[in-house]
């Protein structure tokens, strides 16, 4: 095939079997435009069946979050803020200072691998004391009073990156623990009751005001800087995304009290029975022995959590096969998540002719002490493939996203989002009038967007977006071959900060 012949040409030292097998690779890992294609409308065809609340032939939640409107960067005030999800507990004192502009401190607390897997008191408990830990380090109750919100109580709002179904802005029960948590009394009971009655044991006065998914914060935090923001995504540990959605079209919500509210698709369950994502051994592989086995499928290729396992995993095969490292592995890569995502940055960033940076984390890291350059060439190699998959299948993900809300009728009028394309042209699906241009105004008129391309914002955050080697670009490549070309001008995606 073309790829092995191309890969062969530019790897001349790789031996006949070694060029068979990872021509092989690489073909699996390799997703055309035409398979992001048929992905994509699978996508959308899940978010709908989502919003309809049919849970049988649905993988996405689609939870409705009781968000209903987007900051423009004129609010003001301070309050608390928690965010947990990885392997860090963040507290943050924020201040929005009204003018697009905001302030934060924040301290980090570890969550330690036992506390993942703790009963939820124990868990909540933490929370508690880091939060008072904090308020008193950082005299939070001075620096409230000098800029002061409506309410002179501490108010809090918990980032808590799991799916959870609200009722109510500070209400909701945890659908399923992803990523590495897995603390029994949580599943079914309610997030902020269980982090209300913490505080209160703990003596902290705090309430908890609003309970958001990480991505939903990243939107509303993107929004105050950007007010033309749609999409809020995550590609850290896990990954997910959320938009806004117009609230006739979420059949799950009885009686719409606003016009749009922001939906968490908790996308990181796409697919889930794998009728369509090309899942490969070493992906079944890593979800039967992962502890959620059979969902998260997607996140499962995508996300820091797994990709350095997914890579490990490649490498053994390799090695059994004696193509690597002469046939030895070493203890630690026999061990399960020791290859680190972070470690396929590195080898990824090394871009020296002898690849000797490469070496350096093989044996520091991995105890791997023979390795060849052509070895070096392999796992650099390998670890392009993982991650540049993640990055094509990311960018699938965002680009469904934006053609299901641009191509509902009548969606985003009113919200300012002008759009100026060629006519002829079919990106997002929707219609394009003889000039060319699709026009949405402003209901307020303050501002006339008609011949300026206003770009539609997609606030991100994520150590695997900031720090992946080409994950940026990878994903704009993505974005520019589903959204056509003009996706440049029109998508902006940005991290949220
Ligand atoms: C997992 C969680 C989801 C979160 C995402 C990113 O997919 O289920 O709620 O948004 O990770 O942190």
């Amino acid at each position: 095939t073309s790829t092995s012949t191309h890969h062969t040409k530019h790897h001349s030292r790789w031996s006949d079997k070694q060029s068979k097998v990872l021509g092989h690779l690489a073909e699996e890992f390799t997703l055309s435009t035409a398979q992001l294609e048929h992905l994509a409308t699978a996508f959308i065809g899940q978010m709908q069946s989502g919003l309809a609340g049919d849970q049988k032939s649905s993988d996405l939640a689609m939870i409705p979050t009781f968000v209903s409107g987007r900051p423009d960067g004129h609010e003001r005030g301070s309050y608390l803020a928690l965010d947990l999800g990885g392997t860090n507990l963040r507290v943050c004192l924020i201040t929005l200072k009204g003018n697009n502009d905001l302030e934060s401190n924040s301290k980090a607390f570890k969550v330690s691998d036992h506390l993942q897997e703790a009963h939820i008191s124990e868990l909540m408990d933490f929370i508690a004391i880091s939060i008072k830990e904090f308020i008193t380090s950082e005299h939070i109750s001075a620096k409230i009073v000098e800029h002061p919100s409506d309410s002179e109580t501490l108010e809090l709002g918990f980032t808590f990156s799991f799916p959870v179904t609200q009722t109510a802005i500070d209400a909701g029960m945890l659908l399923r623990w992803t990523k590495g948590f897995n603390c029994p009394g949580a599943v079914g009971n309610d997030i902020v009751q269980l982090l209300q009655e913490a505080l209160n044991r703990n003596e902290v006065n705090v309430h908890v005001a609003a309970l958001v998914n990480d991505t939903v914060g990243t939107l509303l935090a993107h929004s105050y800087k950007h007010p033309n923001t749609f999409i809020g995504a995550i590609f850290g540990t896990g990954t997910n995304g959320a938009y806004v959605e117009d609230t006739r079209s979420i059949k799950t919500m009885s009686t719409p009290t606003a016009d749009e509210m922001i939906i968490n698709i908790e996308w990181g369950n796409f697919d889930k029975d794998k009728r369509f994502l090309p899942v490969t051994i070493f992906d079944n592989k890593l979800d039967r022995e992962s502890i959620n086995p059979g969902v998260h499928v997607f996140e499962k290729m995508i996300s820091g959590m797994y990709l350095g396992e997914i890579t490990r995993n490649i490498l053994l095969h390799l090695i059994d096969q004696r193509l690597l490292f002469d046939g030895t592995s070493s203890t630690k890569l026999n061990t399960h998540w020791s290859f680190e995502t972070k470690y396929m940055s590195q080898i990824e960033n090394d871009n020296s002719a002898t690849l000797i940076p490469i070496a350096q984390i093989l044996e520091q890291e991995l105890g791997i002490y023979l390795n060849t350059q052509v070895d070096r060439e392999i796992v650099k190699f390998v670890c392009q493939l993982v991650g540049k998959r993640a990055a094509r299948l990311s960018a699938m993900a965002t680009a469904a996203v934006i053609r299901k809300g641009l191509s509902v009728e009548g969606r985003l009028a009113g919200h300012g989002y002008p759009l100026k394309l060629s006519e002829g042209d079919h990106v997002f699906g929707a219609g394009v009038n003889k000039h060319g241009t699709m026009v949405r105004e402003r209901t307020d008129s303050a501002v006339d967007h008609r011949d300026n391309v206003q770009p539609i914002h997609v606030g991100i955050d994520g150590s695997v977006f900031e720090h992946y080697p080409h994950f940026e670009e990878h994903m704009v490549e993505g974005l520019t071959e589903l959204l056509g070309s003009r996706s440049k001008d029109i998508v902006a995606l940005g991290i949220a900060r």
